[in-house]
């Protein structure tokens, strides 16, 4: 059953620099909390000049009544939401999208830079079952080793220059992990090159894998077409509504 989507003004909770350039926005979630998915997202309307359009950001927690997203500062909206504090209100419709398949047993996630925000409900959902490969620029990206660390098994993490972790990429890092472990399913967001190179590893291990894609949106409700993407049998899907999760072999991988 699909339930409706709630468009609510939501209280800021807390709205706090976590990273360089990079936020942790909390608010009172209300009836959102209880239906958010694992992979599902937010369409935020930033009360700001010149920022018409809703902006998407993956639901990264939900506790107690309060849902949580995190958000990079690209461009005026972000930079719009950084302004908000505590008691001021913020639209939210949601929650939107497709999210994970929560079937597996064995489940590895795989994220990278911000990817990794709607991996975190992802993770708590498999409730300390699950371990994470996670990729960043630096040290200074990978703050979410201490958020991740106690809701998970283990950790691997791979940096471009090797401040912290493995120096590499996660697709380096991936094939030496899958020699070791066995995995029943990777999930990985993040850069789209990484995603792919992630789901091309998966097959070559007979891994299912599934992604979850990103493409700028407007209605993020299916009607607008701004999101679509092509499949491997030559459909076009709309990553809003028939996304933004995908198993790998339906999106990236041409039949
Ligand atoms: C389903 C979904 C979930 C997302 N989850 C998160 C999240 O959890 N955290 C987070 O930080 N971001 C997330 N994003 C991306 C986020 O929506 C954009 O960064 C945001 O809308 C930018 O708004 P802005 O007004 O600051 O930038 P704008 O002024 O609109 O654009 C600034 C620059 O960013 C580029 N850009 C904007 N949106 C996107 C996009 N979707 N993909 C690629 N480039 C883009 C523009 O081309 C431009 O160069 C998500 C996107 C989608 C589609
Ligand atoms: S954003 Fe309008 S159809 Fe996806």
């Amino acid at each position: 059953m699909t339930l409706p989507k709630l468009a609510l003004d939501t209280e800021i909770l807390q709205n706090t620099k976590v990273g360089d350039d990079i936020y942790a926005l909390t608010v009172h979630g209300g009836a959102l909390v209880n239906q958010a998915q694992p992979g599902q997202f937010i369409h935020l309307q930033i009360p700001a000049e010149n920022v018409f359009l809703r902006r998407p950001f993956g639901i990264a927690d939900t506790d107690e009544g309060t849902l949580t997203m995190y958000y990079r500062v690209t461009g005026k909206g972000t930079r719009a939401l950084t302004g908000l504090q505590q008691g001021d209100t913020v639209n939210c419709l949601g929650p939107l999208g497709n999210g994970f398949s929560l079937s597996s047993k064995r489940p590895l996630l795989v994220g990278g830079g911000m990817g990794l925000a709607p991996l975190l409900l992802l993770a708590k959902s498999f409730q300390g079952e699950v371990d994470v490969l996670m990729g960043g620029r630096n040290h200074s990206e990978l703050f979410w080793k201490d958020i991740f660390e106690p809701h998970v098994h283990e950790i691997f993490i791979a940096t471009d220059d090797g401040s912290m972790g493995t120096k590499g990429f996660t697709t380096e890092l991936l094939p030496e992990l899958l020699g070791k472990r066995k995995y029943d399913c990777i999930y990985t967001c993040g850069p789209e090159i990484m995603m792919r190179g992630i789901a091309k590893i998966a097959a070559q291990h007979d891994i299912l894998c599934q992604v979850s894609l990103e493409k700028r949106m407007a209605c993020g409700l299916g009607a607008c077409l701004s999101c679509v993407c092509d499949t491997a049998n030559g459909e076009r899907r709309k990553i809003c509504k028939d996304g933004p999760v995908f198993w790998a072999q339906d999106v990236f991988f041409a039949k």
